[in-house]
């Protein structure tokens, strides 16, 4: 293969995490890995809610650090809850310096949305429901105005590679995988924030190419990787037939929104004293029981908002609309879809993976905050938290250089693109038997297909990424012989005693399983 050596950063990826690192960073000269243009193919620009941050005077961090612990299901480490939290208000004032036109009342006090097991009303949003795709468009502004930052836009990462445990560089193509080699990259350091797993589920909220990669390749460069089997299932993605399904905000609920089956009953009322707004897991299991017995679980909206809908949350309005659905009218059909990778990457509070020359920041990495079961509207502070914190280590670890020139990458023919049919298969194993609730015989079932679909196809770098993190999943389920937070066992109901059972999962003792 072809090699290329840089005095660059190499990050890889374009959401939130990455483009926050990248201006941490300036004047070091990075290089970003984007599969698409700018702003398009993150997760981060597809983020309703917003961002967790204590910002009314009666609430505090800690307030917001007992809500993010609670919420984990006993395996949140509190020292990383108070870490991301403590400061999560200077980043909101950060995000508007940097342009992020957050919603303000009157008095310029910041607007904030409630959303499930957070004690206050804490959610800064930005015109309703668009906060993830303004905030990313303001920090693209700055990306694209900022010198030392090179995007390779159309441009896919495959694999690490490691010298004696070090990361040393990183291959890449074009993201039209079917017409490019590959060239290895090599540099200083290698910041992995390319985003979580969602899609390696028929079922998702992420957007299409969001599957797993960045963790494969990582796992199958030997990083630790924890929790695995710690998937969110947002439970009101909107259950219309698209691929990816689009989200009805849990900020819905927050306004008092109602979870009703076809016979018109409030199915939550029995189920959690908090009804609608029980944590995540709760809701998302209450939903996928009701989708189960054909009952049709749906969003109400109508009472509460009416045609106010399409002012206070335009995005929803607008999917609707799209889907022949009046939400002032008529309720939103609903079903849990997979939405967020709370495992991950194992990284210290530094961002370190295990390996040195590695950091990882946002949905990629396990840092401990989320543990088995993330608070709304964490994912992107944690994102941002740990984008400063792996740009600060970076800079204090890695010589600086201010002779980088830009690169100039042309890739050689050849490559495989993954077959899209054994894609679909791959994510509906996952969905019929790593979903929602989980069984020991399912899951056997999925290593078995997963791997066969491993052995058929495995001429696609990036499809072997995707069944790494896929059998990562599925394994640490199977090993996780309880149900905690997400992860829900039918053959193994209880949540075991003590402060959690944190179990690190490795590729190698997964494969074995
Ligand atoms: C939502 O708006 O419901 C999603 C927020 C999140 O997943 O943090």
């Amino acid at each position: 293969m072809t090699s290329l050596t840089t005095d660059r950063i190499i990050i890889i990826g374009a959401g939130l995490g990455a483009l926050y690192a990248a201006l941490k960073l300036a004047p070091r000269p990075v290089v970003m890995i984007s599969p698409e243009t700018l702003g398009e193919g993150a997760s981060s620009a597809w983020a309703q809610g917003g961002v967790a941050a204590a910002m009314d005077a009666a609430d505090s961090p800690e307030n917001h650090a007992r809500d993010t612990v609670g919420a984990g299901a006993g395996t949140v480490d509190p020292k990383v809850a108070d870490l991301v939290t403590r400061e999560a208000r200077d980043y909101i004032l950060d995000l508007t310096s940097l342009g992020t036109p957050f919603d303000r009342t009157e008095d310029g006090e910041y607007v904030l949305s409630r959303e499930a097991a957070h004690s206050f009303a804490r959610v800064v949003r930005v015109k309703g429901d668009q906060a993830g795709a303004e905030i990313m468009g303001a920090l693209i502004e700055q990306v694209r105005e900022t010198p030392s930052i090179q995007v390779l836009e159309g441009s896919m990462a495959t694999a690490l590679e490691t010298t004696d445990g070090r990361v040393t560089g990183v291959a890449i193509q074009s993201a039209d995988q079917a017409r490019s080699g590959q060239i290895m990259l090599r540099g200083a350091a290698v910041l992995l924030a390319g985003g979580g797993s969602g899609g390696l589920y028929a079922l998702t909220t992420n957007p299409p190419r969001i599957r797993g990669q960045v963790i494969g390749m990582a796992a199958r460069a030997g990083a630790k990787i924890s929790d695995a089997e710690f998937v969110q299932f947002h439970p009101t993605a909107m259950d219309v037939g698209e691929d990816p399904a689009p989200l009805a905000t849990e900020a819905l609920r927050g306004e008092g929104a109602i979870l009703i089956n076809k016979h018109g009953e409030r199915f939550m009322t029995a189920i959690h004293p908090d009804a609608e707004l029980a944590p995540r897991d709760v809701v998302a299991r209450a939903i996928f029981a009701e989708v189960q017995a054909g009952n049709r679980p749906m969003l109400d909206t109508r009472e509460v908002l009416g045609e106010r809908i399409k002012d206070l949350f335009p995005s929803v309005a607008e999917y609707c609309a799209r889907n022949g659905i009046d939400p002032a009218t008529q309720p939103i059909p609903v079903a849990p879809a997979a939405h967020y990778h709370m495992g991950g990457i194992a990284t210290d509070t530094s961002g370190r993976a295990n390996l040195d020359g590695l950091w990882v920041c946002g949905e990629a990495s396990s840092t401990g905050l989320h543990g088995a079961n993330r608070l709304a509207s964490n994912g992107l502070l944690e994102a941002l938290v740990y984008a400063r914190i792996c740009a600060e280590d970076i800079a204090a670890h890695i010589p600086e250089t201010t002779d980088a020139p830009l690169l100039n990458i042309t890739y050689p023919e050849g490559g495989t693109a993954p077959d899209e049919t054994a894609v679909a298969a791959l994510r509906r194993v996952m969905t019929d038997h790593v979903g929602v609730v989980r069984h020991a015989k399912g899951l056997k079932q999925a290593l078995r297909i997963l791997a066969q679909l491993e052995q058929d196809h495995g001429d696609s770098p990036s499809f072997l990424n995707m069944c790494a993190t896929a059998t990562l999943i599925a394994a640490g389920a199977l090993q996780r012989e309880e149900s905690r937070g997400a992860h829900e066992r039918s053959d193994f109901p209880d949540t075991l005693p003590g402060p959690g059972t944190r179990s690190h999962t490795y590729l190698t003792e997964a494969r074995a399983l």
